[in-house]
């Protein structure tokens, strides 16, 4: 493999998609099962249960770092967006990982920064997420649906901290009969609470400490309302809360977890997301959780 290197217990970098699918190739032949973990790098320790989980599932992990440019609105961070290329692969080579898809730009969207065929998922795509970052849904079924394509993976791995790009991938899988398993892992935090994102390195010393407030607030709303309280109530108060605390709330919704509708009665699988700037950082989160009979 030309541009494909490998030292010691390194995993394999490939920057071509070629590379890619000629490594994928052999193992397939070999009758292994391959797991592929998507990310934008700067890799933290909820990626590494994402790595783990692929692990424990396949024969063969690959992780893609690849910050898609199509998934930023014109006035996001794509920029200044963490590219830690060399910690990354530190962390990487702690054995877990055969392969690292490292493109360029170029090598994903020839020609363009985006591309002339898009994968839309509209129903999930539109709400909450969908309509605070117009177009980030399309971007990110779109890249995943050329990482798979590429990769070819027996089994995909995703977190349930970004738990509706997690159902539009499904939803797109489902839909487009992709011979792919997803699978999810719970979201990993920080001891305070805080959800472990890689915009978090963007937070300064006070807000740091304050974003751990979204977490207690969504674990407040989900106790009150297994205890049988009005969850339109606990979300105003939740919402209010923040808002005082400096926070601007963009939603906070109880929702089904199944398609994020509103839910209606006999409904008992749902979900509190939630989505938040704290100065220029935006911070999402949720819980989902299970209302008894
Ligand atoms: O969750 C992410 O890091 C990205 O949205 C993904 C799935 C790697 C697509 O660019």
């Amino acid at each position: 493999m030309s541009s494909v290197s490998h030292q010691e217990k390194s995993p394999l970098v490939a920057r071509t998609i070629d590379d890619v699918r000629q490594q994928v190739k052999l193992w397939k032949q070999a009758g292994e099962r391959v797991a592929f973990v998507p990310t934008m790098g700067n890799l933290h320790a909820g990626h590494l249960s994402l790595i783990e989980a692929a692990r424990k599932t396949a024969d063969r992990v690959v992780v893609s770092i690849f910050v898609n440019p199509m998934q930023f609105g014109e006035n996001e961070d794509f920029d200044d967006y963490p590219r830690t290329f060399d910690a990354d692969m530190h962390e990487l080579s702690k054995g877990k990982v055969d392969m690292v898809f490292v493109p360029t730009v170029v090598e994903m969207y020839p020609g363009e920064a985006s591309s002339a065929t898009v994968v839309d998922v509209p129903k999930l795509s539109g709400i909450l997420e969908g309509e605070h970052r117009p177009g980030f849904f399309i971007g990110v079924a779109t890249v995943v649906n050329k990482l798979f394509n590429i990769v070819q993976p027996d089994v995909a791995v995703f977190g349930e901290k970004d738990f509706q790009q997690l159902l539009v991938i499904i939803q797109m899988v489902s839909d487009l009969v992709m011979p792919i398993e997803i699978q999810s892992v719970a979201t990993m935090r920080e001891p305070d609470g805080l959800a472990m994102s890689s915009r978090n390195g963007y937070l300064d010393e006070d807000n740091r400490i304050l974003a751990a407030n979204i977490h207690r607030c969504l674990q407040h709303v989900v106790k009150a309302i297994v205890a049988g309280e009005n969850p339109n109530y606990e979300v105003g108060h939740a919402t209010q809360l923040l808002d005082d605390l400096g926070f601007l709330v963009d939603y906070i919704v109880v929702r089904r977890q199944r398609d994020l509708a509103v839910p209606k009665s006999g409904d008992k699988s749902l979900i509190v997301l939630a989505a938040a700037r704290l100065g220029s950082v935006r911070l999402i989160d949720n819980i989902p959780f299970e209302l008894e009979d």
